[in-house]
């Protein structure tokens, strides 16, 4: 008789997995085993400190629906979500940045220059540039996906007064690489904090805030898909966004112009900000 005891556990759990057809599958849950086994080792995991994480879980999965996925949320705030994004950085390439619930399919198209303002309040705020390979050359037929929160930081999902193409387009770019729009400047939000991550983060003394940003998912053929966001580097949450989402590279000047020449080239009233950033994207693995 063989019986299970303290010191043999994880071996025991670990090797169960030994016939698994799939070697990556074996290899990942034989480390999850492990770092969890490890966890519950250093904090001497008390039983009721378990059922908290149950609990947890529990209802997480319950607030969990086609809109809202609290499981996505949780891993968020952990650091999960980024950590795995800069896990898979290409150097020289833009650095990735969390896709968040906010994106949809079926954004308008919008042609290169196209103001995305409409009768949106708030700051006019021109951004352009290009899409480039990883040697500075122009990628072709690129398309870009964009969303961003409008001036009260609301997503037009969550603001029943917005209509549902507000503030997201979808780009197709020409050989040049160049992209170029006109809208507002978004605002900080929070993440949703009425479920359990709200509870975890409020029992860590955490907030719900993330610094205001622009969403990007920029595609091309034959280069690596790059979901990403850009932020104001002036904003108050920079260095302390709720999911970890902020990278240097990605925090850009909105930089005030008041040349009514400019202005007037794309229609804006002066003064308006203009932001300048360029994608590099590696090739498609
Ligand atoms: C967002 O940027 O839209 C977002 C990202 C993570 C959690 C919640 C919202
Ligand atoms: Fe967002």
């Amino acid at each position: 008789m063989h019986g299970i005891d303290r010191n043999t556990i994880t071996d025991a759990v670990i090797a169960s997995f030994d016939a698994a057809q799939d070697g990556r599958m074996k290899e990942v849950l034989g480390a999850l085993v492990r770092h969890l086994h490890a966890f519950a080792r250093e904090v001497e995991l008390r039983p009721e400190e378990w059922r908290t994480g149950i609990a947890f879980l529990t209802r997480a999965a319950a607030i969990t629906d086609a809109g809202r996925n609290e499981f996505v949320l949780t891993s968020d705030i952990l650091g999960l979500t980024s950590l795995t994004d800069l896990l898979q950085s290409v150097p020289g390439a833009t650095e990735r940045s969390v896709l968040g619930p906010f994106h949809a399919e079926g954004s308008p198209e919008l042609p290169v220059g196209a103001d995305l303002a409409r009768d949106n309040t708030g700051e006019r705020v021109l951004v352009r540039g290009r899409v480039l390979d990883l040697e500075g050359r122009p990628v072709r037929n690129a398309t870009i996906d964009f969303w961003q929160t409008n001036a009260e930081g609301l997503y037009w999902q969550q603001d029943p007064s917005q209509q549902s193409d507000n503030l997201r387009f979808r780009m197709a770019l020409a050989d040049d690489g160049v992209y170029a729009f006109t809208t507002v400047r978004p605002a900080p939000y929070t993440v949703p904090y009425d479920g359990p991550v709200g509870a975890l983060l409020r029992a860590g003394g955490r907030h719900a805030w993330r610094p205001a940003h622009f969403h990007f998912r920029v595609l091309a053929q034959g280069f690596a898909p790059l979901t990403t966001e850009v932020f104001p580097d002036d904003d108050r949450y920079i260095d302390e966004d709720a999911v970890f989402g902020v990278r240097a590279s990605l925090a850009v000047p909105f930089v005030k112009c008041d040349s009514a020449s400019e202005a007037a080239k794309y229609s804006l009233p002066s003064p308006f900000s203009r932001v300048e950033f360029d994608f590099r994207m590696s090739a498609a693995r």
